[in-house]
């Protein structure tokens, strides 16, 4: 429930794209958020109030002179009411009326009454949005303070394809989640690791530990939503990169320290969240290895470098957060581990509840002694450890 008790106007306008803004409609709601709807002519004709009116449990608002409002000023009630307006999607002749601050229709009213951020989610063909006419506009909004999402490239309804498509509903929805954050990482550069490596011991095996990537890949949306330009350097594993995180993918221990030392000294924080694999297969095949050739392979191990305990040890480091999955004895090994690298804070977790869930138990240990987080979604532990560092960076 990360929009619990926002109230958020979304405005819909004519577009293809305004089917999806019922799937939009649902992801808020469902984070909790209390949503009012009010859409253009030109949007009931792509999808009825109907819907919208059912997904919200709210009455839809179209019209100027609807006269469900007492005193006949729903433009005013119901901008007034809201901690955001989200206009998606927004048609080309919806961002031009609100450039010249028109007042034509009861959304592009609301939008001149509101006293709260505007978010628009432009939506329209490829030639529309290259038009200059559009573009002179869309700089015109930036400069008026209103916040842009997208719009994204790709195949268009038109069958065209270019830049003009509305980001999808859960991209959306993350902006708007990160949009209500408090910006704590505001300006600084976060450095991540997460997933397992993969130790290849010849073309098609390989040795490697159980990381589903969620914690790291939730440690990395939560720095995004404070406000971090964030990069992932992620082992192999099933999810998509969150919103605006740039992410490098790589295989083994090796391709993951030099990930990170590439790109380490432009980073303030650097928090390690993979299952690195400790060791990697020195004899490595360069072929499929055949069972019934030599009897058992003999495997060789030789040691991986430890990335986050050299991060930690170079000239000028930054801050440096350790990650201890531990099965027993979580204190002492995770305190242990924490001087071993020579690092600030490590957030030791008892895998004893599985692996690859949406919860998980955090407890903090730093040089102010230990500070348990209550059990709970790995986003909501990925932000209170986000507010940890950042009182720790300052
Ligand atoms: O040493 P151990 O693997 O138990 O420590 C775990 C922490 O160290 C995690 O933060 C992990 O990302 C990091 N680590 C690393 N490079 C390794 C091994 C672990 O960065 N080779």
């Amino acid at each position: 429930m990360e929009l619990q008790g926002k109230r958020i106007v979304l405005g819909v306008t004519g577009g293809i794209a305004a089917y999806k803004a019922a799937e939009l409609l649902r992801l808020l709601a469902k984070q909790g958020a209390d949503v009012q709807v009010a859409m253009t002519d030109g949007a009931t004709h792509f999808v009825t109030t109907t819907t919208f009116q059912a997904l919200s449990g709210r009455p839809v608002f179209t019209d100027q002179w609807d006269g469900r409002m007492p005193n006949a000023m729903a433009h005013i009630d119901l901008s007034r009411q809201a901690d955001l307006i989200l206009v998606a999607p927004a048609s080309a002749d919806f961002m031009a009326r609100v450039v010249h601050g028109m007042a034509d229709d009861l959304l592009a009213t609301m939008v001149l009454a509101r006293d709260c951020p505007l978010l628009i989610a432009p939506a329209m063909n490829r030639q529309m949005w290259e038009n200059p006419a559009t573009q002179r506009n869309v700089l015109q909004l930036l400069a008026d303070g209103i916040k842009m999402l997208g719009p994204a490239s790709g195949e268009q309804a038109c069958g065209e394809v270019g830049v003009g498509r509305m980001l999808e509903p859960e991209e959306i929805l993350e902006e708007v989640i990160a949009f209500f954050s408090p910006k704590v990482l505001a300006g600084k550069r976060v450095l991540i690791t997460a997933g397992p490596t993969f130790e290849a011991i010849d073309p098609v095996r390989g040795i490697t530990n159980r990381s589903s990537g969620r914690m790291g890949y939730a440690v990395a949306r939560a720095a995004r939503q404070a406000g971090a330009e964030v990069t992932l350097v992620s082992g192999p594993v099933g999810l998509d990169a969150p919103q605006g995180v740039e992410r490098i993918n790589v295989l083994s221990a090796l391709d993951m320290h030099a990930a990170v030392m590439a790109r380490v000294a432009a980073t303030d924080i650097f928090i390690g969240v993979a299952a690195v694999a400790d060791y990697r297969v020195a004899n490595a095949a360069e072929h499929k290895l055949k069972k019934d050739t030599g009897g058992i392979p003999p495997i060789e191990l030789i040691e991986n470098p430890d990335i986050l305990a050299e991060v930690a040890a170079l000239e000028g480091a930054p801050y440096c957060v350790g990650f201890a999955a531990e099965s027993r004895n979580l204190e002492a090994y995770a305190q242990a581990k924490r001087r071993k690298k020579n690092i600030p804070l490590i957030a030791g977790n008892l895998i004893q509840d599985g692996f690859g869930g949406d919860d998980n138990r955090l407890v903090l240990f730093d040089d102010a002694g230990v500070h348990p987080l209550p059990p709970g979604p790995k986003s909501v532990l990925s932000r209170q450890l986000i507010e940890h560092i950042s009182a720790a960076v300052g």
